[in-house]
């Protein structure tokens, strides 16, 4: 029997468990900030809603089977297909805008690599009911709000921004019949990734002449101020390039104008976007995508529900672990006690004092730990330095004015207390020692 998870599973030891507990700490912070409230859903759903809404790439990757009742079923790969069901079933009853999150763990059967596991937990922002460009400009902020808080800057990271109706517009100006457009999708989507000559073949056998093929091809170098000049006048693109002015301005007043980049090759492999869609990544071009998401219009109804617009992202904690971890930005460990209680085993009312002791810091919220067993007082402190202790507190309640002795960690000099006034000193520390 092997001591290793499966492959592209992972083992959270405590330190490693204290990280993702910083990651989780730090997204459940910034989006209560934006008022979103958190949910959860089943993480095994019905094969179907997967196989018919999702990406072709994700339903490749499903770890699915068949229950004992008969049911084809999948691990979730991702969580929005069962946010839009569950706002589907109550679209009535809800407030909106809805503004909720998520941390689901997902499971994906694909081929492991670096920032790419077959399970990662991921955080889901979504917002339902608002049409508004306001709202995309608010969705964007709240991922680039939660770099901010792990200590990134614009500098480390940008959000690398397109529109999937300006793109439209844009190949229909360029007259290539709509058929094609997902044809021209998937070569825009891997036009970083793969040689310019097998984009270019790609673009032909979809049957785009060459003259065409060049402009998409060149999609890459365009900023939003070039497509504005170039193509402004058009009508098919016109409605999308002010709308798409106003996200940028609305990003601006919220302060993350400075992150954002348009790029016209960010279309999300995803099958379901509609409208605006972002992915954030590093400057360095070192890791995969931090998080991706967008709006999809019209999801909602396809699955049966009522149809109301909706947009979101997911940020996964591995590539953003590996970023951080990369910058000395995650530097957590798993916490220690603050507190180690020991007693001389020779003393008469040992162990009861010593447990007492613990027990009445333990009430006033301290961490408190002790050898659990009888033990010479030299071989206790030193479990409570291999511990990483904050402070000692030695019982000896034969002492008859101040029995309970504190010597914190590195220090030599000793504060004397009665039990009374040493958990009254441990509340008034916040449980941790001074
Ligand atoms: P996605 O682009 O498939 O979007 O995933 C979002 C993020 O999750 C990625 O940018 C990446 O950080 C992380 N991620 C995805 N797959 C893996 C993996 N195998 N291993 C590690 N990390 C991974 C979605 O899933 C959309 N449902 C997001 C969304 C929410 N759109 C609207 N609302």
């Amino acid at each position: 029997m092997s001591h290793k998870p499966l492959p592209g599973f992972r083992d959270f030891y405590p330190d490693q468990f204290a990280e993702r507990a910083h990651i989780f700490d730090t997204w459940r912070r910034i989006v209560r900030r934006y008022a979103f409230q958190e949910y959860d859903g089943p993480p095994l759903e019905p094969l179907e809603l997967y196989t018919q809404k999702s990406g072709d790439e994700i339903v490749t990757q499903l770890y699915n089977f068949v229950d004992k009742g008969e049911r084809p079923v999948a691990m979730r790969p991702e969580m929005t297909p069962t946010f839009a069901r569950m706002v589907g079933a109550r679209a009535q009853a809800l407030r909106k805008p809805v503004r909720w999150f998520s941390l689901p763990q997902l499971f994906r059967y694909e081929r492991t690599q670096k920032g790419r596991l077959r399970e990662h937990f991921q955080l889901n922002v979504d917002i339902v009911g608002e049409a508004d460009v306001m709202t995309d400009a608010e969705l964007v902020s709240v991922a680039i709000e939660i770099m901010r808080a792990f200590g990134l800057t614009h500098t480390d990271v940008r959000a690398r921004v397109s529109d999937r109706r300006l793109l439209n517009g844009l190949l229909e100006h360029l007259a290539i019949a709509e058929p094609t457009w997902p044809a021209v999708y998937a070569v825009l989507d891997k036009l970083e990734r793969q040689p310019r000559e097998v984009s270019a073949e790609k673009l032909a056998e979809a049957g785009i002449a060459g003259d065409t093929a060049e402009v998409i091809l060149g999609f890459t170098s365009l900023d939003f101020a070039t497509v504005q000049a170039r193509y402004g006048d058009a009508p098919a693109v016109k409605p999308h390039l002010d709308r798409f002015a106003q996200y940028l301005a609305h990003c601006d007043a919220l302060g993350v104008g400075a992150w954002m980049r348009f790029d016209l090759t960010i279309v999300r492999g995803l099958a379901y976007y509609t409208g605006i869609v972002f992915e954030l990544f590093d400057n360095v071009g070192e890791f995969r995508a931090i998080c991706g998401g967008g709006r999809y219009d019209n999801l909602l109804k396809s699955l049966g529900g009522t149809d109301l617009p909706a947009l979101g992202f997911g940020m996964g904690d591995v590539v953003i672990g590996e970023l951080l971890r990369s910058r000395g930005l995650l530097q957590v460990s798993a916490t220690p006690p603050a507190y180690w209680v020991a007693q001389s085993p020779d003393a008469p009312d040992a162990p009861a004092a010593a447990l007492r002791t613990a027990s009445a810091l333990r009430s006033a919220e301290c961490i408190v730990e002790y050898a659990l067993k009888s033990q010479k007082l030299d071989k206790q402190l030193e479990a409570g330095r291999k511990a990483g202790a904050g402070a000692f507190v030695i019982v000896d309640p034969s002492s008859a004015d101040a029995p309970w002795r504190i010597r914190r960690a590195g220090h030599d000099d000793q504060t004397f207390f009665t039990l009374e006034a040493l958990t009254a000193w441990a509340s008034s520390h916040s449980g941790t020692p001074a």
